[in-house]
């Protein structure tokens, strides 16, 4: 008689732990208002690592198991978008941009602006972020008081338009593009903190400030286009590529190449800015890393500039800015949405449900890093990162959505803190407070001054 065949049994899907119900929801809706971090710390803490909650009358998820973000982020990626609410706030900014696509638009996308990204390519930025960082402190003086964070986002906001458009922005476009990128920030990170929004036809004060940021980048997207129009000779940067595509059939349309330059020159500098300010801030406090990172600068590099080729002889300088992204990662929520009913683990979520997965809480983990809260640059210097989990450490997302600029980040992040660093020492403004404003990415709130000593 043949032998019966048993099946496994089938997966015993559970409901995930957490707050719901009316009062949670509304109570879980103002400590996310006053403190984000705070309450999806507690959250982790309390409910473990996939968590519900109600956010006022919705059913919300929080992943917090590295297994559980490779699951939605690497192995069934597929199954899941950005959220609607992300898309609500973001799109009339970044239109149809990389950022908030989905899908095969998305895919399609991806593949066209790769090509910018590839390694060699990002390599043969390094001598324009080098060249820019010199510009950029040649005119600092000893005992200057300067706010770190606006030098920094000015200085990645001028590589960022070199480097992937080949143009350079007037002084009065630079302020006006910063001012811009201030108002989206506290726009989008008001509106993930609100349940109920104006329709979009009311000319709230807020959407009118919105509208004149996305116009300011527009112009200059527009001037830059109407350039290379006119000059049309291949200069190979991504702005001339995605125009070629532009011309071809079936490539790209205009308001597409236009939502990519906008997402591409807000998220190509805000956050490796932010990374810059927080480093500085953490160098500041921590005088035993600040002398060992120009121990490293003198011996590898002596007085000469920095180049491509340095980069992995300069270890300790990668440690720093690892350990600067682990504690303050700038994108410190990402969100997704699942397109059909999924497990989770084994969690059960319905379509539609969003999920967020937090890299500020996942990196402070004690159970994937000794001493979380401590800035140790040196735990970076081992075999840490072949020993961690796959995506407890994940400053740039993973899976096929995994940031594109990330190599272009990481060497831009190195090469400016070796070249200001080689120079100079900054050191914390005295009475100033420093605490973290979650916005779209994690800001100082109070912004960073600091006052400059040559070295
Ligand atoms: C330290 C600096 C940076 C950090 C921490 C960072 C972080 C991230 C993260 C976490 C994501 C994934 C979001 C998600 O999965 O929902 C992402 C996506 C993205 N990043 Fe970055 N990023 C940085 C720098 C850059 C730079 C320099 C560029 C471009 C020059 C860039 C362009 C983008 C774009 C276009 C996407 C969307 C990719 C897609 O969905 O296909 N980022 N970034």
């Amino acid at each position: 008689m043949p032998m019966a065949t048993i099946s496994p049994p089938l997966p015993r899907l559970e409901a995930a732990p957490g707050p719901v119900g009316l009062v949670n929801g509304l109570r879980n809706l103002r400590a996310f208002q006053r403190d984000i971090l705070g309450f999806l710390g507690h959250l982790a803490r309390k409910y473990g690592d996939f968590v519900q909650f109600d956010f006022g009358p919705f059913r919300t998820y929080f992943a917090n198991h590295p297994d559980l973000l490779h699951q939605i982020l690497v192995e069934e990626a597929a199954k899941y978008y950005k959220t609607s609410l992300t898309k609500t706030l973001l799109q009339p900014f970044l239109g149809e941009g990389l950022l908030v696509n989905d899908g095969e638009p998305w895919k399609r996308q991806r593949k066209l602006i790769q090509p910018a990204f590839h390694a060699a390519r990002v390599a043969a930025y390094a001598d324009t972020m080098v060249a820019y960082a010199q510009r950029a402190v040649a005119e600092w003086q000893p005992g200057q008081m300067r706010w770190i964070d606006h030098d920094m986002m000015t200085l990645t906001l001028d590589i960022v338009i070199k480097t992937l458009f080949g143009e350079q922005l007037t002084p009065q476009e630079r302020e006006a593009v910063g001012q811009a990128v201030d108002i989206g920030q506290k726009q989008v990170g008001d509106g993930f903190k609100t349940l109920f929004r104006m329709p979009d036809w009311v000319p709230t004060p807020a959407r009118r400030r919105g509208e004149w940021a996305t116009r300011v980048i527009n112009d200059v997207i527009a001037r830059f286009i109407a350039h290379y129009r006119q000059t049309r000779h291949d200069r190979g940067d991504l702005l001339a590529m995605m125009l070629a595509a532009v011309d071809e059939d079936g490539g790209m349309s205009d308001a597409q190449a236009r939502d990519e330059a906008f997402t591409l020159i807000v998220a190509g500098h805000e956050t490796t800015a932010n990374t810059l300010t927080w480093a500085w801030y953490l160098l500041s406090q921590h005088p035993q890393a600040e002398a060992a990172l120009h121990a490293e600068l003198d011996r590898v590099l002596g007085r000469r500039a920095p180049t491509f080729a340095d980069l992995p002889a300069l270890t300790f300088t990668e440690a720093i800015i690892k350990e600067t992204l682990r504690l303050y990662p700038a994108a410190y929520i990402v969100a997704r949405e699942p397109q059909e009913d999924v497990c989770v683990g084994r969690y059960a979520v319905l379509r539609g449900r969003p999920i967020l997965i937090a890299p500020y809480i996942t990196h402070r983990d004690p159970r994937w890093f000794d001493e979380p809260n401590a800035f140790k640059p040196e735990r970076w210097l081992g075999d840490l990162e072949k020993s961690l989990p796959k995506l407890a450490y994940l400053p740039f997302g993973g899976g096929p959505r995994i940031c594109i600029g990330n190599a272009f980040a990481m060497m831009e992040a190195r090469l400016i803190l070796a070249t200001v660093a080689q120079r100079f020492r900054l050191s914390l403004a005295p009475g100033q407070r420093v605490e973290v404003e979650p916005l779209v990415t994690l800001r100082p709130r109070h912004g960073m001054p600091m006052v400059v000593h040559v070295r």
